[in-house]
Formats: C-alpha cells, sequence, structure tokens
C-alpha cells in the first residue's frame, strides 16, 4: 500500500471529528453480538486491525478485556482514540502505528485468540496487500482462534472514504481464508452513517481448525 494511502487515513482522522465519520458508530453492537459466540476468557489476547478510533475497544476496556492490540495505519486515528479512553485505560492496551500491508512491529505483539477487522479488508483491492493480510492473519491467529471479519456486502457501495473498495460476501470471505477457517456465523447489516445515509455490510465469524 502505497504513503498515498497513509497520507488519506491521516488527513481524513485530522479534518473530521471522530462521532462525523462514514463508519463511526455509537455502539458497535454487530461485532460484540458475534464476540459474545467466541466465549473468551477475560486474558485472551484480541487484536483490532484498522482500529482507528473504533467504540469496540471501548466496548471491549468496558467488558474487563485486559489482553487487547490496536492496529492502524493512522497515528492521529491512534491519537484520538487513546485521548477518549484517557490515560489509564490507554496504558492498558498494546498501540501498533503501522501499515498492515507492511507489517513488522505487529509480529512482535505475541500470537492472538481474536482477530478483529471491521472495514479494512475492504480496501485492500491490490492482491498483493490482501496476501499479505492474510498472511499475517495466519501467523498470528492462534489455532482454534476466532477472526471477526466485516466489509462492504455485494450490495455495498463501490467506494467507502473515497477509496475503491471490494465487496465481499460469507462465500467470498470464506474462499480468502481458505481450508484452515470455518465459517461459523454470518449477517448482513445495514449500517446508517452520521450524515443518514446507510451502508450494506456483511459481518462474518470464523474459527481457526
Ligand atoms: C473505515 S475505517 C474503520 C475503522 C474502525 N475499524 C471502525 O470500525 O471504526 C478503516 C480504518 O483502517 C485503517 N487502515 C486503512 N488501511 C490500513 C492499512 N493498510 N493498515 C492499517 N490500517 C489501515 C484506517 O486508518 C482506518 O482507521
Amino acid at each position: 500500500m502505497s504513503t498515498d494511502f497513509k497520507d488519506h487515513w491521516e488527513s481524513t482522522y485530522k479534518r473530521k471529528s471522530v462521532s462525523g465519520l462514514g463508519w463511526y458508530e455509537k455502539n458497535p453492537a454487530p461485532s460484540l453480538k458475534l464476540l459474545q459466540q467466541c466465549k473468551l476468557s477475560r486474558d485472551d489476547s484480541i487484536v483490532d486491525i484498522g482500529t482507528g478510533a473504533s467504540t469496540f475497544i471501548d466496548s471491549l476496556v468496558e467488558a474487563g478485556f485486559k489482553n487487547i492490540t490496536a492496529v492502524d495505519i493512522s497515528k492521529t486515528a491512534i491519537k484520538k482514540l487513546k485521548d477518549r479512553l484517557g490515560r489509564e485505560k490507554a496504558s492498558n492496551i498494546k498501540w501498533i502505528i503501522e501499515d498492515i500491508t507492511k507489517p513488522e512491529i505487529i509480529f512482535n505483539s505475541g500470537e492472538f485468540f481474536l482477530w478483529h477487522d471491521r472495514a479494512i479488508l475492504h480496501f485492500l483491492t491490490d492482491s498483493n496487500d490482501s496476501s499479505t493480510y492474510l498472511s499475517v492473519l495466519k501467523k498470528l491467529l492462534k489455532k482454534n482462534g476466532f477472526a471477526i471479519i466485516s466489509t462492504f456486502s455485494l450490495k455495498g457501495a463501490p467506494k467507502c472514504s473515497g477509496l475503491n473498495v471490494r465487496r465481499y460476501d460469507q462465500t467470498s470471505l470464506a474462499a480468502f481464508l481458505g481450508n484452515e477457517f470455518e465459517l461459523l456465523d454470518h449477517f448482513d447489516f445495514l449500517y446508517t452513517m452520521p450524515n443518514g445515509d446507510t451502508r450494506p455490510y456483511i459481518y462474518t465469524l470464523f474459527q481457526r481448525r
């Protein structure tokens, strides 16, 4: 992924308030629904890829999860999320500012029991980028670990944040992940943006065999 993408995300998070972003969720209910099914212990390691300034992290902290890693290409996004959480809560999270298509630091984080991605995979339209994403996922997700992956669905818009996206359904996501992953659950979700427009997403839960 080129530096243009990094600049894009930096300027997006600098220009806009978090609650005005076209993917802001006051309550990340669809992700939490799938998280519940994983029946994780509060010590299990969780990584949120492309975390942005997501309220999913606040929910994990509120629920008592103790081993959380948040990864994003944008340092501005991470700063906004840290500021919202406050110093004490933020200090208990591992923060990684990195492009997932150029992974380095993330390999020092140990393995994860849950990989959560809402709306980053769909930006990896270049097959080299998506295959790097998959190789990181395979390297870092434990056996029997879970992956919650959410993207624009086949009915979704062709662009998000002004960038082209690749849309998926549960079948194409399962094909992308391959035989090592079992699809446990999936559902369509119609997300309402802060401006009132809607965006159809697909949510999937996979378990590594
Ligand atoms: C549509 S936003 C979703 C943010 C968050 N997951 C949420 O649900 O609110 C996509 C996020 O992915 C991040 N991102 C995009 N490309 C990335 C990459 N190659 N590596 C890491 N993060 C990336 C962006 O900075 C942005 O925060």
